[in-house]
C-alpha cells in the first residue's frame, strides 16, 4: 500500500472548505448575490433552493465577492468550530463593508436559526438572518433591508419541504445531484443541535421527488443522492388516496422510474434501517450498495446518555443483516464521536472494538463539542479534557485508516462498474469516478470522453483512500 495520507475529520466531511456559488444569470442590471455554503449536504442542497428562489426574483449570482451587492453565508452549527469559522469569515468582510456600506451581509441556515437575533447583536456587520425554513421569504427580507432595516425570519415550519422548487444545480459536475427527500429531525440525540436548527421532521411529496429525478436524468445526470437527516423515517401520505409511502417504497419507486440512474442515500439511523430497505437495495442494480450508518459510540452506557435509542448489540445485528442481505462488499461508513460526557477509557475502547468488529470502509470522526441548549449541555458535564478527546479521536482515525486500507485491498483484482465523474484532481491524464460501494477510482484516459458514463474498471492497486485501475471495455 502507498500514500497513507492522514485525513482530518473536517477534510473527510468536506467541511473544511466552503462552497462558493458560481456566477449564474449575469445581467448588468440585476442585483448580485455572493453565496458561500458550509456544513452538510443538506445545506448544499438548500443553497440550490435559495439560488432558485432568488433568481426567480431577478437576482443573479456571482462568484466574485468584490462584485456582490449581497453576501450570504449558509451556515452550520453542528460543532463550535463550525460557528467560529463563520464568525472569522464575518470579520474578513469588514474592509468590504467599509468601502461599500450598502453591501448587505446575511446569515442563512443552522447558525442563523440557533442564534436568531442574538447574532445581530453579536455581529454588527450582519443585516439579515434567515433560518432553514424561511427561504421563500428571502426576497421580502432583502427588500426590507433596502429600506434601511435589519431583517429576520427564523420561523420553523411543520410543512415546508420546498418540494415545488426546482433547485438551481450548483457546484455540480453534471453527473451527480443532491435530492432532498425530507427535512428536520425528531430524534433528539442529546449532543445534537439539528432538531433545534432544522425543526420537526417532514417528508417531501413522492411525486415531486420522482419528477426531480426524471428531470435530472433528462438533463444528463446519472446519479442522485437522496438526502435527509434520517432517511429511514421517510413517511409520506398521499392525501388523494390516503396511501402511505415509506423509505423502502420510495427507493423502489425511484429505482424503477429511472433504471439507468444510480441512487445513493444518506443518512440512515441504526434504529430505523429495516430489512425491507436492505431487500429493496438488493433487488435493484441501480441502488448503490453503500450505507452510511453512524454509530456515535460502541458503548451502551454512552449510547444511552446520547439518547441514540439502540444498543451496541442492536447496531451489530443491523450490520449482520447488511452483510447477510447485501454481502461483504457492501460499503459501510460511520460517524463516531470521541470523548462524549463522562466517557471512560474502557468505554472508548468499546468504540475501538466496535470498529474492529465492523471494519468500516470509511468514517467521519469528531471530538465531542458541547452545544448550548442541547440535552447534553443541560444535563451532563463536558468533562473529558480536550487532550484526552484529541488523543481518543486520533486513535479512532488511525484505526479507521487501517480498516479503509483493509477493505480497499479486497477490491484489488476485481472488476468494478464505475460512474465517471470527471478528471482526477491530481492529473488530467486520468479519469475519476466511483464504484457502487462508493470508493473513489482513478484510471488512465484512453482518448475517449467518458464523463457521465458507466464503465468497467479492473482494480490493480489501492491506497487507503483511492482505488487505481485500468479500463477494460
Ligand atoms: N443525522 C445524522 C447526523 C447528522 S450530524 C445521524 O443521526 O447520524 C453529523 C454528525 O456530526 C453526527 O453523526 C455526529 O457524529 C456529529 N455530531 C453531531 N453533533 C455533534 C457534537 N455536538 N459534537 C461532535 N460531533 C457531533
Ligand atoms: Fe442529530 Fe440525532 Fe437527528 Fe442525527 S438523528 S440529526 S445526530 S438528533
Ligand atoms: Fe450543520 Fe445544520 Fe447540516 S448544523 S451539519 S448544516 S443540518
Amino acid at each position: 500500500m502507498q500514500d497513507l495520507k492522514v485525513i482530518t475529520p473536517e477534510e473527510l466531511k468536506g467541511l473544511d472548505e466552503p462552497r462558493i456559488t458560481p456566477s449564474q444569470n449575469q445581467s448588468e442590471f440585476s442585483k448580485k448575490i455572493y453565496l458561500e455554503s458550509y456544513g452538510c449536504q443538506m445545506n448544499f442542497a438548500d443553497s440550490e433552493v435559495v439560488t432558485s428562489i432568488l433568481m426567480e426574483q431577478g437576482y443573479s449570482t456571482t462568484s466574485n465577492i468584490q462584485d456582490a451587492d449581497t453576501i450570504l453565508l449558509n451556515t452550520c452549527a453542528i460543532r463550535e468550530n463550525a460557528e467560529q469559522k463563520i464568525r472569522n469569515r464575518l470579520q474578513s468582510f469588514k474592509p468590504l463593508k467599509a468601502k461599500n456600506p450598502h453591501i448587505t451581509v446575511g446569515i442563512l441556515g443552522c447558525m442563523a436559526e440557533r442564534l436568531k437575533t442574538k447574532l445581530l447583536e453579536e455581529e454588527k456587520i450582519v443585516d439579515l438572518i434567515a433560518g432553514p425554513d424561511a427561504y421563500r421569504d428571502l426576497p421580502r427580507l432583502l427588500e426590507e433591508i433596502e429600506d434601511g432595516n435589519k431583517a429576520v425570519n427564523v420561523f420553523l415550519s411543520r410543512e415546508e419541504t420546498y418540494g415545488n422548487i426546482e433547485p438551481v444545480r450548483l457546484h455540480t459536475n453534471g453527473v451527480n445531484a443532491l435530492v432532498s427527500i425530507m427535512r428536520g429531525c425528531n430524534n433528539m440525540c442529546s449532543f445534537c443541535v439539528v432538531p433545534y436548527t432544522r425543526g420537526r421532521e417532514r417528508s417531501r411529496d413522492l411525486n415531486s421527488i420522482l419528477k426531480e429525478c426524471d428531470n435530472l436524468y433528462k438533463e444528463g445526470y446519472r446519479e442522485v443522492t437522496l438526502l435527509g437527516q434520517n432517511v429511514d423515517s421517510y413517511y409520506w401520505v398521499n392525501h388523494e388516496n390516503q396511501q402511505s409511502v415509506n423509505f423502502a417504497q420510495l427507493l423502489e419507486k425511484v429505482a424503477q422510474s429511472n433504471p439507468d440512474l444510480r441512487i445513493r442515500f444518506s443518512t440512515s439511523h441504526p434504529k430505523d434501517i429495516t430489512d425491507e430497505v436492505l431487500h429493496t437495495m438488493a433487488a435493484y442494480d441501480n441502488i448503490c450498495k453503500n450505507i452510511h450508518l453512524p454509530a456515535q459510540s460502541g458503548n451502551n452506557r454512552i449510547l444511552e446518555l446520547m439518547n441514540r435509542t439502540y444498543t451496541r448489540e442492536w447496531y451489530l445485528d443491523r450490520i449482520k443483516a447488511i452483510r447477510h442481505i447485501l454481502g461483504e462488499s457492501c460499503g459501510i461508513s460511520h460517524d463516531l464521536i470521541a470523548g462524549f460526557c463522562s466517557e471512560t477509557e474502557e468505554e472508548h475502547q468499546d468504540t475501538l472494538s466496535l470498529m474492529e468488529e465492523v471494519k468500516y470502509d470509511f468514517g467521519y470522526m469528531f471530538a465531542y463539542s458541547e452545544r448550548p441548549g442541547t440535552p447534553a449541555e443541560k444535563k451532563l458535564k463536558d468533562d473529558v479534557p480536550d487532550e484526552v478527546k484529541k488523543r481518543r479521536l486520533q486513535e479512532i482515525i488511525d484505526l479507521q485508516r487501517i480498516h479503509s486500507g483493509y477493505r480497499n485491498q479486497f477490491m484489488v483484482g476485481t472488476i468494478q462498474r464505475v460512474l465517471v465523474e470527471g478528471d482526477s484532481k491530481k492529473s488530467s491524464e486520468h479519469h475519476y469516478g466511483r464504484t457502487d460501494n462508493n470508493k473513489v477510482v482513478v484510471f488512465p484516459k484512453l482518448n475517449m470522453e467518458l464523463k457521465g458514463k458507466f464503465v468497467d474498471v479492473k482494480i490493480t492497486h489501492c491506497t487507503t483512500g483511492t482505488l487505481l485501475g485500468e479500463l477494460i471495455n
